[in-house]
């Protein structure tokens, strides 16, 4: 069935586990979370970001109907949510297209402007009894850019200045830059659990990590286990995806049927899905 992100954040939370996330950018991605999910029984969010929607030639509309369809008829709760937002006129589609949570993404301004657009998101957001993510700090790697030094000064987040931020702002939730970096295609990413202490101590929202696909399976659980409540994940979907029909292309050069590659794409999205849904449920302290 359809649900909110908010009550899937806030159960994650209150379980000491994190909720998945994982970028939809075609039929088969929607597809492919809701199958890893159900075969992990495990509760997911579909969420599709501002540049999926730029692919999608600037229509929303496509995706998410389709999004939740497949939502609607999964075995597992679906919530969907708009990710790394940063066009109003994107932000006020949310709720018409049956996105019960947004990402506004303001973290490439300085402090005192990312603090004002924010709040002004999120009084429109609450208006419309949406649920709000923003980021404070940066993870580096969006948008194609080359990765920013995910260890570099002034990239973290600062705990002090991510307590006054969500007081002004009214977020429901903050992504928070502790060494992840998006679009990594390798499992090297090393996490800065210490700062994740802090951040969690100082802070009475939950707390995302984005761009896990770099982050390995332990240090997963461990940001799991740590106060991350949402991960998200994209390119790892695209790593097998891209993978599986390359060697399934490879093997079958005769191929023209279109759905036989599709197939084994979905397939191996899947498994990934389930993969990291059962990373997630493991690091649960009992
Ligand atoms: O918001 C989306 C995520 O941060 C995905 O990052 O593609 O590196 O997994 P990733
Ligand atoms: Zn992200």
């Amino acid at each position: 069935p359809l649900v909110t992100t908010g009550e899937l954040v806030t159960r994650a939370a209150a379980r000491h586990s994190a909720v998945a996330a994982f970028n939809i950018i075609t039929l088969e991605h929607v597809e492919a979370v809701v199958a890893g999910a159900e075969s992990a029984d495990a509760p997911v969010v579909l969420q599709v970001s501002e540049n999926a929607v730029r692919f999608r030639h600037g229509r929303l509309l496509p995706l998410a109907r389709a999004a939740a369809a497949a939502a609607e008829r999964a075995a597992v709760p679906v919530a969907l949510h708009l990710d790394h937002v940063q066009s109003d006129d994107l932000l006020r589609q949310a709720p018409g297209a049956g996105f019960s949570s947004v990402m506004y993404d303001a973290s490439r301004l300085p402090y005192a402007e990312n603090l004002a657009a924010t709040r002004a998101a999120a009084d429109w957001a609450h208006s419309r009894s949406l649920w709000i993510e923003a980021e404070l700090g940066r993870v580096g790697g969006k948008d194609g850019q080359a990765p920013l030094d995910a260890h570099a000064p002034g990239a973290r987040t600062d705990p002090d200045e991510a307590r006054a931020f969500v007081t002004a702002s009214g977020v429901d939730a903050l992504a928070v830059a502790i060494g992840s970096s998006h679009a990594m295609t390798t499992r090297t990413a090393t996490l800065d659990h210490a700062l994740l202490t802090r951040l969690s101590g100082a802070l009475d929202v939950p707390l995302v990590l984005h761009g896990s696909s770099g982050v390995p399976d332990g240090e997963l659980a461990a940001a799991a286990a740590g106060g991350i409540a949402k991960v998200n994940v994209g390119t790892a979907l695209n790593i097998a995806m891209t993978g599986a029909i390359r060697e399934f292309l490879a093997a079958h050069p005769e191929a023209v049927d279109s759905r036989q590659y599709l197939d084994v794409g979905r397939e191996a999205m899947a498994r990934t899905v389930a993969g990291v849904l059962r990373v997630l449920e493991a690091s649960r302290p009992s």
